[in-house]
C-alpha cells in the first residue's frame, strides 16, 4: 500500500511523515531520515503490545519492552562485542569454502547463494551461542534452517499483520507447521543448553562471552528472572530473527549487487592487496578498508533486511516542525527500505553507487534503524559483513547471473528473495 502511494506521491518522500487510520487505531508511517532521526530521540516509543504474539516461539531482546529490555540488553552486552568476530569467521568461513568447493573448479556456479551465505551465517550464529565446532553440527542443517525460517517468519509476522495471529494456533496449517518446527528446533537448543552446562562446568574460571554461557550464568545466580524457558527463547530469537537471518540474507543481497559491478570489484581487490596482510587475517580490524566499508554500507542501504521497524507511543507526541499530532497508542511504523531509498536523501537511489558514502562522510542509513530500541548487534553485523567479503575477494572474482532488477524481493519481517541467486565464482589467478 505504501510503495503505491509513494509511487504515485513522490511529495510523500518529501514530507517524511504520514498519518494514516487502520480501523481506529492511528498509524504513523515514516519515511525521510530527517523524520526518522526526530523518531528515534523520543524516549517515550517502544516496541508495541503487539509484539507480544511470538511469546510462545521466541522471547528475547527483540519483543520484550522497558525495564525488562535495559536488563537483558545488560546482560548480554559482552557477547555483543565486535572484536569476537574476526577470530570467529577465520574459524568458521571453512564452512563457506567447502560449500564453495564442493561445486568447483575454477570457475563454477553457485545456484544457491542464500543457502550459502546462511551456511555460514549459521555457523557464526553457532559460533556466537558458544559452539565453534560446526562441523559437528552441519548435520540437519538445512532442516535447522528451514525450521528457524518457518518460526521467524510465522512467528514475526503479526508484528505487521496483527490479525495474522490467528494463523499460529494449533488447527490451521501453518500453526501446526510452526508448531512442529519449534519441536525439531527446541530440541537442537536445548541440546545446546545441556552440552554448555556440562562446558560451563569443566571449565568454571573460564571467562563467558558467548551469548548461551551468560543466559545460564545469569540463570544459575538469578533462576527467577531467567528461567530455563527464557533461557531458550531468548537463544531461539538470537538463533533466529537477529543472527542466522539477517546476516546470511545482507551477505547474500550484497554479493548479487556486487557481482554486477567488474569496477567496484577492481576497487576492493585494490584496496585489499595494499593494505592486508594474508597470513595473519584472523588479527586484523578491517574497518579501516575505507572502500570495502563503503560497498557494504551501500549494500545495507539498497536491502535494508529489516525493512520495519515498529513502535507504539506511550503518550501523546507534538510534532510542532509538521504541525501534527501523533495520539498516545499510536503505532508508528518507521520504513527503513523506503527511508533508505528516499530521493530527497539519496541521489538516483536505486543505483549501486558505492562512492556516496566516501563524498559525503556523514550519510548514514536507516538499516540498523536508532535510538534505544535499536540494533544492538550493528559492531558484529558490520565486522562479519567485513571479514567475510575480505575472504571472498582475496581469492575470487563473482560475476551474478540473474539480471540485477530480476530477483524480486519478499518484505516480511526480513527481506527474502522469491528466486533462486545464481553467482559464478572464478578463482584468481
Ligand atoms: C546485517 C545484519 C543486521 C541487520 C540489517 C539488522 C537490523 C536490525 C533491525 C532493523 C532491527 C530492528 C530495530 C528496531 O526495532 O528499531 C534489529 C533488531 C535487533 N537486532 Fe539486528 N540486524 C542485523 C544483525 C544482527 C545481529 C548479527 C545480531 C546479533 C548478534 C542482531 C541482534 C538484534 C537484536 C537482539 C534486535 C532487537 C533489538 C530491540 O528490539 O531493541 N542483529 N536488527
Amino acid at each position: 500500500m505504501i510503495e503505491e502511494y509513494l509511487k504515485q506521491d513522490t511529495q510523500f518522500y518529501h514530507h517524511g511523515i504520514i498519518k494514516v487510520y487502520l480501523l481506529f487505531i492511528p498509524v504513523v508511517v515514516v519515511v525521510s531520515q530527517e523524520m526518522a532521526s526526530i523518531m528515534f530521540k523520543i524516549s517515550t516509543l517502544d516496541k508495541p503490545f503487539f509484539f507480544e504474539a511470538a511469546h510462545p516461539f521466541i522471547k528475547g531482546l527483540g519483543n520484550i519492552n522497558g525495564d525488562e529490555f535495559r536488563y537483558r540488553k545488560k546482560l548480554l552486552g559482552p557477547a555483543f562485542r565486535s572484536n569476537l568476530v574476526q577470530e570467529r569467521i577465520s574459524r568458521q568461513f571453512k564452512v563457506l569454502e567447502e560449500d564453495m568447493l564442493q561445486k568447483s573448479q575454477d570457475t563454477f556456479q553457485f545456484e544457491d547463494m542464500l543457502l550459502a551465505t546462511k551456511r555460514l551465517s549459521e555457523a557464526l550464529t553457532l559460533d556466537s551461542l558458544g559452539f565453534t565446532e560446526y562441523k559437528e553440527f552441519k548435520q540437519e542443517s538445512v532442516e535447522r534452517m528451514y525450521s528457524a525460517y518457518q518460526i521467524e517468519s510465522f512467528t514475526t509476522k503479526p508484528w505487521y499483520l496483527p490479525w495474522t495471529f490467528i494463523n499460529l494456533l494449533p488447527p490451521t496449517k501453518d500453526g501446526l507447521k510452526t508448531r512442529k518446527a519449534d519441536k525439531f528446533f527446541g530440541d537442537f537448543l536445548t541440546d545446546l543448553l545441556t552440552k554448555t552446562k556440562i562446558m560451563m562446568e569443566n571449565n568454571s574460571s573460564q571467562v563467558s562471552t558467548s551469548f548461551m554461557q551468560l543466559l545460564l550464568k545469569e540463570h544459575d545466580t538469578n533462576p527467577k528472572q531467567m528461567t530455563m524457558n527464557e533461557v531458550l527463547k531468548e537463544s531461539k530469537f538470537l538463533y533466529t530473527v537477529s543472527g542466522l537471518g539477517s546476516l546470511g540474507l545482507v551477505s547474500m543481497w550484497i554479493l548479487h549487487e556486487v557481482g554486477h559491478r567488474q569496477d567496484v570489484q577492481e576497487r576492493i581487490i585494490k584496496e585489499l592487496q595494499e593494505n592486508v596482510d594474508i597470513e595473519h587475517l584472523e588479527n586484523q580490524d578491517f574497518s579501516q578498508l575505507k572502500y570495502l566499508k563503503a560497498v557494504i554500507r551501500e549494500g545495507l542501504r539498497k536491502h535494508a533486511t529489516g525493512p520495519l521497524a515498529f513502535r507504539q507511543a506511550s503518550q501523546e507526541i507534538k510534532l510542532e516542525e509538521k504541525q501534527m499530532i501523533i495520539p498516545k497508542g499510536s503505532i508508528i511504523i518507521l520504513d527503513l527500505n523506503n527511508i533508505n531509498m528516499n530521493p530527497f536523501d539519496f541521489k538516483d537511489p536505486e543505483v549501486f553507487n558505492p562512492d556516496r558514502f566516501l563524498e559525503n562522510k556523514t550519510q548514514t542509513t536507516a538499516t540498523f534503524s536508532g535510538g534505544h530500541r535499536s540494533c544492538p548487534g550493528i559492531n558484529v553485523a558490520m565486522a562479519s559483513l567485513q571479514g567475510i567479503l575480505v575472504r571472498i575477494f582475496l581469492k575470487y572474482r563473482l560475476k551474478s547471473l540473474n539480471p540485477l532488477s530480476s530477483i524480486q524481493e519478499q518484505r516480511n519481517v526480513l527481506l527474502y528473495p522469491l528466486e533462486k541467486c545464481e553467482m559464478q565464482f572464478i578463482l584468481r589467478k
